[in-house]
């Protein structure tokens, strides 16, 4: 028996490049934004080098940017301007996703639109639902509120109606709560948004690699935690039927988050359902990735450094099973894929 030479196809450049198997394009990602009320302004978040907070205007430049590189997707975020115990800012026709989304249908062409959501950027306490006060302490005193599912349904329901009306191509629902694929995609319906699409948050989980995106909104929740509604990182039989659950409502893409620490949840996924499936390379992600590369020994050769590593980590997020990354490396990942 001779030496099985598994190296042959590794031989060179070449050989090499004629039998990958997992090619990243810049079409597979998906770009944040983060979005404030004013003009001109662009706010830089500490732990999040190179990402900002835009005004509207401001926007609408980088978006030109971006569109030339490539980039064909952005996801939305809005920041309040004022949050309350309700987040009725949220769902205003003239809220501050609601504006964005127009000016960009307006000035952008051939640019799918996505919006997030929730209502973790517009309330006082930074969940994302209706919170109602318990009137019997029947549980320990940190859980003396509960999370009002149904009532949270409403809300995302107009907030999902408000960004479609302004024209956007995908909503997509983070809040996590049973049901909310469902209860948008009727309201959709019911309003003659047929061609509206619903990307779902399906398996999202209550991930401490949330931390730099929560200083982006300020949406640290006040009291208590995210874990009675995302998901708990020890569990992955329930991602499954989280993504099913949502198919079975009506999504038409569904979304695996964070990506890194669940690549196995992905897998899975991908391996049981025939639907678009997308994963978030999250914020800490990134800013793990930033912190590494900043170091002053990297000095010398941090973009060919931080090239490598994001191109590897998005190439093994594609290679678990997500067609889609949403990601917030897509702009310098554009033009490292041109050469
Ligand atoms: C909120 C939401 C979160 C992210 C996207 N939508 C965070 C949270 O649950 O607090 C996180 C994204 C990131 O970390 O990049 N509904």
């Amino acid at each position: 028996m001779p030496i099985i030479r598994l190296r042959r196809l590794r031989k060179n450049n070449s050989v090499r490049e004629l039998l990958v198997q997992t090619r990243l394009s810049i079409k597979d990602l998906i770009l944040p934004y983060f979005i404030i009320e004013g003009r001109n302004k662009k706010q830089d978040i500490k732990s999040m080098p190179g990402v900002f907070r835009f005004t509207i205007d401001n926007l609408l430049k980088d978006l030109e940017e971006a569109k030339k590189l490539g980039i064909n997707a952005i996801l939305l975020f809005g920041i309040a301007q004022r949050k309350d115990f309700l987040g009725k800012e949220a769902y205003l026709e003239n809220g501050i996703v609601q504006k964005a989304i127009r000016a960009i249908k307006k000035q952008i062409k051939d640019l799918v639109v996505i919006t997030d959501v929730c209502l973790c950027g517009y309330t006082t306490h930074g969940h994302c639902g209706i919170v109602t006060p318990q009137k019997r302490k029947i549980f320990a005193k940190t859980q003396n509120f509960i999370l009002d599912n149904d009532k949270t349904l409403e809300i995302l329901s107009k907030i999902a109606l408000s960004h479609t009306e302004a024209g956007c191509d995908f909503v997509a629902p983070s809040a996590m709560m049973d049901g909310q694929v469902k209860a948008i995609r009727q309201a959709l319906d019911k309003n003659g948004f047929q061609n509206t699409g619903i990307l779902a948050y399906s398996a999202k989980y209550a991930s401490n690699f949330y931390g730099p995106f929560r200083e982006v909104l300020d949406s640290r929740p006040q009291f208590s935690d995210r874990k009675s509604y995302q998901m708990d990182c020890r569990n992955s039989d329930e991602a499954l039927r989280e993504i099913e659950q949502d198919i079975q409502e009506g999504a038409d893409i569904v979304m695996v988050k964070p990506a890194l620490a669940y690549l196995d949840i992905i897998y899975r996924a991908k391996q049981k359902f025939n639907i678009p499936l997308a994963a978030y390379n999250v914020s800490a992600e990134f800013a793990m990735v930033k912190a590494y590369c900043k170091k002053p020994e990297n000095r010398e050769q941090r973009t060919e450094i931080e090239k490598n590593l994001v191109l590897e980590i998005l190439t093994g997020i594609k290679r678990a099973g997500a067609d889609l990354i949403i990601t917030y490396h897509a702009k310098e990942v554009a033009k490292w894929l041109r050469h």
